[in-house]
């Protein structure tokens, strides 16, 4: 059995392991469609209707959309005793390592723990989607000896998220921004975490315990945890001017400059082209050009050396300039990555029902060798 000739795809890369509806990537042509829609052509859409939109698969009408968004507004709140454990956390950690251990914890309080039917996951991963921001928020502010502030149903997903954060109302751009942001991180075909959700998926397991394996796996520093290392660099580099020798130096060490590179792009990011812009929109509301800057000249440098003279496609990723955004939203790093899960979760939650629905045990093959 060893010495079967057997071709490895080191990291899978091209290999397709199942079909999907959820959403397709032209890696080529820089194309993202969530069900068929061009996530340009998505972004008057509220975060609920697109996040209904991976789940159920149609865009909601009126009705729909006015059920959902009352569930999911009700659900956000959450009992005393996930805030008991989030006081019981280790303040030196990101807010993922508290998001994971509150999910975990969800699971007992959650009166549907043990149903598995469509329905039940239906309502589980409703209750997911709402309580994701309280869940940041209140740890944030817990971890900076602040009340917690309670969501307030009169605000939409994004703006509702920074108002439990920082404690006061957004403005009309910030909450733009945050809603766009969730929208852009919703979902993205077969992407590491989404694949380790629906393994877990594949064994029948439930769906908390999928999303755990989910947040686990976009943690780290080559996927979601990206956005935490970007918004240090940024830190690091701290004013435009030293940004050309930071990435020179990255550069010559043979380090990855954060936020750059992508498995399936091989051209420009549709969503960093999105979030470029936005970043753009901020920094001249904000009449703060600095972070902007910075990231204009990270930008550049990384294309000249790497793209112009070295012929490589690296190119912005979505961590780029959403690192960028959460600077201006006064998103801490240490909150990066799980403000990244917050917009990712339905669509986890769209991948585990589809796995669910038409299931093989995902179990591949090593080759023994000696
Ligand atoms: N900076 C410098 N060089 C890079 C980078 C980068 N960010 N990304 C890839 N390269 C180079 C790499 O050194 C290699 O060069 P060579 O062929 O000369 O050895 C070549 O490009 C191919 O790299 P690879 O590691 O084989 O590519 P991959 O498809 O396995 O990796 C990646 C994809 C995303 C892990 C990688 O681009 C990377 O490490 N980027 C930085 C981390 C990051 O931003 N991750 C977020 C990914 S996208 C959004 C998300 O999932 O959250």
């Amino acid at each position: 059995m060893g010495d079967r000739v057997v071709e490895i795809k080191k990291g899978l890369e091209d290999v397709f392991v199942l079909e999907t509806k959820i959403s397709s990537i032209d890696g080529i042509k820089g194309i993202l469609e969530y069900r068929g829609f061009n996530i340009h052509d998505l972004l008057h859409l509220s975060y609920d209707a697109v996040s209904y939109l991976l789940i159920h698969g149609k865009i909601p009408d009126e009705k729909e959309i006015s059920a959902y968004s009352h569930q999911l507004k009700k659900d956000r709140g959450i009992p005393e005793e996930m805030i008991r454990v989030l006081h019981t956390c280790n303040f030196n950690i990101e807010a993922m390592d508290a998001l994971r251990t509150e999910v975990s914890y969800m699971a007992h309080c959650d009166p549907d723990m043990n149903d598995n039917s469509y329905d039940g996951n239906i309502r589980k991963g409703t209750r997911l989607i709402s309580k994701f921001p309280t869940i940041v928020a209140a740890f944030h502010r817990i971890r900076n000896n602040q009340e917690i502030v309670a969501p307030d149903p009169h605000l939409s997903h994004g703006a509702n998220f920074l108002y439990m954060l920082r404690g006061t109302r957004p403005g009309e751009l910030e909450a733009e921004l945050i809603e766009a942001d969730f929208i852009l991180s919703a979902e993205h075909e077969l992407n590491t975490s989404t694949f380790s959700t629906r393994v877990t998926a594949s064994t029948l397991s439930d769906l908390h315990s999928a999303i755990i394996s989910g947040l686990s796996t976009l943690k780290g520093p080559l996927h979601g945890g990206a956005r935490m290392a970007v918004m240090e660099m940024l830190d690091e580099i701290s004013v435009p001017e030293h940004a050309e020798e930071h990435v020179l130096n990255l550069i010559s060490n043979k380090q990855r400059v954060m936020g750059f590179g992508h498995r399936v792009y091989k051209t420009y990011d549709p969503r960093a082209k999105i979030s470029k812009e936005l970043a753009k929109k901020i920094a001249e509301e904000k009449h703060e050009q600095k972070w902007y800057e910075i990231a204009q000249n990270i930008e550049n440098t990384v294309n000249r050396e790497l793209v112009e003279k070295r012929g490589k496609p690296i190119y912005p990723n979505v961590d780029f300039y959403a690192a960028v955004i959460y600077r201006y939203l006064e998103i801490t790093p240490q909150l990066a990555t799980s403000v990244f899960a917050i917009g990712r979760v339905s669509g986890w939650i769209a991948h585990i029902l589809e796995q669910y629905a038409d299931n093989r045990l995902i179990r591949p093959r090593a080759k023994f060798v000696r």
